[in-house]
């Protein structure tokens, strides 16, 4: 793949304070920034003090530019809201962190056929239109680097795209949506409601005003897709994925879990199957010491199973601003050295995959306990075997609940079996030990 033009060098090698020794390259990459803010500012920050000066920040993009500006940036960086300046200017990479499909998709194809490398953070962007845009960095002869767009500060893309080259992947099992799992975790070790735990996920900045592509597994959808195709070299759209949402959970769930020790993770699968892919995104019971259950807060984890090498683990802080950024400065370097991840490439002739949804798995359900007998009879009717249950005593409330483990079957074999009961107010969980 072509290099774009260098500008002023910089010594070939430079002592950290830590004292070790790095590699640089022999000259100035300019960057220009998109976005600023949460990652976009912590991106500024880190590339302002001057830790890396083979990356020299020269402009800042953003809307309404003149409130954003910030004394520690030094004097010599353009802020900017017209896009033209940056497509027009001298940078040699341009990092996208403003988020969406449009105009981020446009412009960074504008960029890229301006002559710049992109590097960005945008899991929508690169889920839906990532093979696009590799393409167009392929005709440029310029790199597209996303390895931020997926578990934040954990360079999971990067490893399956080159440290795990060598082992032909067959499964991936992960947390990737640092909201669900602030949620999720809070709701487990604190007790809190949900509405409760997602209210303090939004004052620390977790989650977002409007968290529904979050809960609804939308986020890890996009997320689940970009790592499928790095993993399996085959295409898959967000919309393929089978996404359940968190919602509906609730205290008494965990207690159930908690008994088993178990406890309740958003878990995004991917498994290779003899015709394509299997992938889902849906809240699932786990192991509490296995490392899906072991993960709290804001932290992401991926399991990756390969034929030759058996189980990877990755786990670190998969959202925030200071975590992205050290992913987006990583790509930087990574462009600056002439390294090519691989991810982009692993988009370029990625052939569509066929994609299954629901996995088989045992699954935990709860249900009305005036609707026990008759949730039984749905479940022994549709063949679906019974492990253990708890039903309604003599003595229990009638608007109590009752909780059933049943075998191995799909979430939408338990759905259809039970899709008749009168209040439809029942809720499962896969169970994943
Ligand atoms: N935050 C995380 O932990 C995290 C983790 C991994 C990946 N990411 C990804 O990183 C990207 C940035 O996320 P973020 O959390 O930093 O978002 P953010 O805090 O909302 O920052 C986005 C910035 O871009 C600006 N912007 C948005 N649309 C624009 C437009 N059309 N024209 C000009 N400026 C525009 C916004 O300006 P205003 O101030 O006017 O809105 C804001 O300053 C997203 O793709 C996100 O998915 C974020």
């Amino acid at each position: 793949m072509a290099i774009t033009s260098f500008t002023s060098p910089v010594s070939a090698s430079l002592r950290r304070p830590q004292g070790r020794v790095v590699d640089v390259p022999t000259a100035v990459r300019k960057v220009a920034l998109l976005g600023f803010g949460t990652v976009g500012s912590a991106v500024a920050e880190i590339l302002c003090s001057k830790t890396f000066p083979q990356l020299q920040l020269t402009y800042i993009f953003n809307r309404n530019v003149a409130r954003k500006r910030q004394p520690w940036v030094p004097s010599d960086v353009r802020w900017t809201d017209n896009i033209e300046d940056i497509l027009a200017s001298d940078a040699d990479v341009v990092v996208e962190l403003m988020g969406g499909l449009d105009p981020a998709g446009e412009w960074l194809e504008l960029a890229l056929r301006a002559g710049k490398c992109v590097v960005t953070a945008n899991k929508h962007l690169i889920a839906t239109r990532g093979q696009e845009l590799a393409r167009v960095a392929h005709q440029y002869g310029r790199r597209l680097e996303y390895g931020a767009s997926v578990a934040g500060g954990v360079p999971v893309l990067n490893a399956v795209a080159a440290g795990l080259a060598g082992d032909p992947l067959l499964r991936l099992q992960g947390v990737l949506n640092g909201t669900c799992n602030y949620i999720l975790s809070n709701m487990d070790a604190k007790g809190l409601s949900f509405e409760e735990a997602l209210q303090q996920a939004q004052a620390l900045g977790y989650a977002e005003a409007d968290p529904s592509d979050d809960v609804n597994g939308v986020d890890a959808a996009c997320k689940l897709a970009i790592l499928a195709q790095t993993s399996f070299g085959l295409s898959v759209a967000p919309q393929q994925i089978l996404a359940r949402s968190i919602l509906g959970i609730t205290a008494e769930d965990f207690q159930q879990a908690r008994k088993r020790a178990l406890t309740i993770r958003q878990v995004s699968s991917a498994e290779r199957t003899k015709d394509g892919l299997r992938l889902s995104v849906q809240p699932t019971m786990v192991r509490s010491d296995a490392p899906l259950g072991q993960v709290r807060d804001n932290q992401n984890v991926l399991v990756t199973t390969g034929q030759w090498g058996g189980e990877t683990i990755f786990a670190g802080r998969g959202a925030g601003g200071g975590p992205t950024a050290v992913a987006v400065v990583s790509d930087l370097l990574a462009v600056a050295r002439h390294h090519d991840s691989g991810a982009a490439r692993a988009h370029l002739d990625a052939p569509d995959a066929q994609v299954e949804g629901d996995f088989v798995r045992p699954h935990y359900l709860r249900a009305q306990s005036a609707e026990f007998a008759e949730v039984m009879h749905a479940l022994e009717c549709a063949g679906i075997q019974i492990e253990e249950s708890s039903g309604p005593s003599r003595w229990e409330k009638a608007n109590g609940s009752a909780f059933v483990f049943v075998g191995d079957c799909t979430t939408a074999a338990l759905e259809s079996a039970l899709k008749n009961l009168g209040s439809g107010s029942w809720f499962c969980l896969p169970i994943c030990r």
